[in-house]
């Protein structure tokens, strides 16, 4: 049998189930090629001068190192003359990039963070892109950056597709259009995403969790509740034993959920409070969303599911809480007791 490849699964989809259409399918294709420049940048790695300090900061006040911005360079090169979009929004960026006037113009918002997991870089561990595709709403304004940012402050359930690639020992595109999650693997010598995996499951239960523990002080009691009740394991209310993992890549994290289960947490915290959290809602929070929702897993803030906040501010902070659902079910209950 022939091999799926990321464009033959597209078309696929276009074709049987129409859940997409022509530009979304193109759209999808540039991403995918733009995440495999930046999977052979970052395989050069000393070699090709990427490693390191960019030495500017970004909209967020983060110190911003070469790949952050590379990566988002490529991101926005392909993404920009090929008609399938109205603007982009980028964590690195202040503002939306408009689609400029000598090229044509689509009717998709494409929002990314070009490179998760920035600590992880120069010490060769996996790191990972992150993109959103929302529909940009009829008549939206987008004479200038600034006035097109409205455009993008849509919910989490009107993204048409939601998408990461993990740099890890081996390079994957992981994709939902809303129609389940599927699993590409690149094919270095072909230069080709292959589809090996379709309809990911997350399993509802786990005995394993993510979160940065060196934050516990700052949680909020339920949290602490739940994370204590983990800890105590057999002995404990929840009667097994847990298992702890945390790379400091979102997309690792998230992927390893995507494999074998797991709960991932970003909770709020004293430290992050002022900011609304750690995690972006447009770049990070609402795509892993979608693809956990998708894989039979659920994601919420501790108060509210992450798809239904309404954005007000495109660089919005939010916590987060994603993966098993019996377990995010579980942490967010004690939310409301
Ligand atoms: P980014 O590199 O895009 O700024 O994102 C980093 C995020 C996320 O990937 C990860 O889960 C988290 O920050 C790690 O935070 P800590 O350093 O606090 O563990
Ligand atoms: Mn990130
Ligand atoms: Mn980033």
């Amino acid at each position: 049998m022939a091999q799926r490849t990321l464009a033959r699964y597209l078309t696929e989809e276009q074709r049987d189930k129409g859940v997409i259409t022509g530009d979304l399918k193109f759209l999808i294709e540039i991403v995918s090629r733009a995440c495999q420049a930046i999977s052979i940048a970052i395989g050069k790695g000393g070699l090709g001068g990427v490693l390191g300090e960019a030495g500017s900061d970004n909209v967020q006040g983060e110190a911003q190192k070469k790949l952050d911005v590379l990566s988002n360079e490529i991101l926005l090169e392909a993404n920009e003359w090929g008609g399938h979009l109205a603007a982009m929004a980028s964590e690195e960026m202040d503002l939306p990039h408009l689609v400029p006037n000598r090229f044509p113009k689509g009717e998709y918002l494409l929002t990314f963070d070009p490179l998760d997991g920035s600590s992880n870089i120069d010490v060769n561990v996996s790191i990972g892109t992150i993109f959103s595709v929302l529909k940009c709403p009829e008549g939206a304004d987008l004479s200038t950056p600034e006035a097109a940012e409205q455009a993008f402050l849509q919910p989490g359930t009107a993204q048409v597709a939601a998408g990461y690639a993990v740099y890890g020992p081996t390079t994957l595109l992981v994709l939902t259009v809303g129609d389940g999650v599927a699993v590409f693997t690149l094919d270095r010598e072909q230069g080709q995403f292959v589809l090996t995996q379709e309809n990911a499951q997350i399993p509802a239960d786990t005995k394993e969790f993510a979160i940065n523990m060196s934050n516990r002080r700052f949680w909020e009691a339920p949290v602490r509740r739940y994370v204590d009740e983990m800890v105590a394991g057999r002995e404990g209310p929840l009667g097994k034993d847990y298992n702890m993992r945390w790379v400091a890549s979102m997309v690792a994290d998230v992927h390893r959920i995507m494999t074998r289960g797991g709960i991932f947490m970003y909770p709020m915290d004293e430290k992050v409070r002022d900011k609304g959290g750690k995690l972006r809602l447009m770049y990070e929070a609402n795509p892993m969303a979608f693809l956990v929702e998708q894989a039979g897993g659920a994601a919420t803030t501790g108060r509210q599911r992450i798809l239904e906040i309404t954005p007000d501010k495109l660089h919005q902070r939010v916590p987060v809480i994603l993966g098993s659902k019996n377990e995010v079910d579980r942490v967010t209950g004690y939310h409301a007791d």
